[in-house]
């Protein structure tokens, strides 16, 4: 176990690697919907990330480019960073098939500042499953802020550390404990994307961050935190009585108690 965990980066490339061309042609991410729509983000992101157009927006763990592509139909010009080399090389082929101008590099998000050769943006941009495949947070929120030019800032949208404690099939049982930050290893066949999906490279290293190390590392790298939203919703039928709205998220039935399940954080470099 722990010689897994020591390998953490080549694990979870190989991971990685192995689900992108599952994911590129299964259901969920959908690519025929977003060869159409060309936007993925969810409003409360457009409405709160606030004006892109003509800004440079950087994607750290990119995927295959979908969200950072939604990014440039918004006006922005974008780059993404991904460490899974089918991912960056997916993003490149949807952005020329598109006809959108957009960069992508391959790299590991501790590398950005290098991999971006020392170039800053107005925007950094990440969330919904990235933070959980970094062990050490101060170290991210650095590599954030050295990636800012001064009055950039950063916008964060992730699941929320809440969700994690919580039964998987109810959601409402305590099962796991929020305070333990160390590394997880998993080993699952299929992703989450697609269950049934027949992979090799099953194992994984993750990490669940609470709440406050996201926020002190971010203020910890001088980032000024503007606001830390909680959402009642999510992105996807996290427990089994999660009702769809109509913008797309899913909820707790009326009535129900409901439980923080995303959260979004906008901080600023002086
Ligand atoms: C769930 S995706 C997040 C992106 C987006 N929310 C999505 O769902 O398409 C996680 C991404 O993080 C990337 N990743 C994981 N560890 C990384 C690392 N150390 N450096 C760079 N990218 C990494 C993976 O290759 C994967 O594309």
């Amino acid at each position: 176990m722990d010689d897994v965990i020591g390998r953490w980066r080549e694990v979870n490339l190989a991971n990685w690697n192995e689900r992108v061309p599952i994911h590129l042609a299964g259901s969920f991410y959908d690519l025929p919907g977003f060869r159409k729509k060309r936007n993925v983000l969810r409003e409360f992101e457009v409405a709160e990330i606030g004006e892109v157009a003509g800004r440079s927006l950087v994607h750290l763990q990119c995927h295959f480019g979908q969200d950072t592509l939604s990014w440039a139909a918004h006006g922005a010009r974008v780059s993404g960073l991904d460490f899974s080399g089918p991912a960056v090389e997916a993003a490149r082929g949807l952005a020329a098939e598109l006809g959108v101008e957009a960069e992508f590099v391959q790299a590991d998000a501790y590398e950005a500042v290098t991999a971006f050769e020392g170039r800053t943006f107005d925007i950094v941009y990440t969330g919904f499953g990235a933070l959980t495949w970094l062990p050490d947070l101060p170290r991210w929120a650095r590599v954030v802020s050295d990636l800012l030019k001064p009055g950039g800032f950063l916008y964060l949208s992730e699941f929320h550390p809440f969700t994690e404690i919580l039964d998987d099939e109810t959601g409402t049982t305590i099962t796991h404990d929020y305070f333990d930050e160390g590394a997880k290893v998993w080993d699952e066949p299929g992703t989450y994307a697609d269950r049934g999906a027949e992979t090799r490279n099953n194992v994984a290293v993750f990490w669940e961050h609470t709440l406050g190390s996201v926020v002190s590392a971010i203020a910890g790298a001088g980032l000024r935190v503007e606001f830390l939203h909680e959402h009642e919703n999510t992105i996807f039928p996290r427990y089994h009585d999660l009702e769809a709205g109509t913008d797309g998220l899913y909820r707790r039935p009326e009535g129900a108690p409901r439980i923080p399940m995303m959260y979004s954080i906008r901080a600023s470099k002086a």
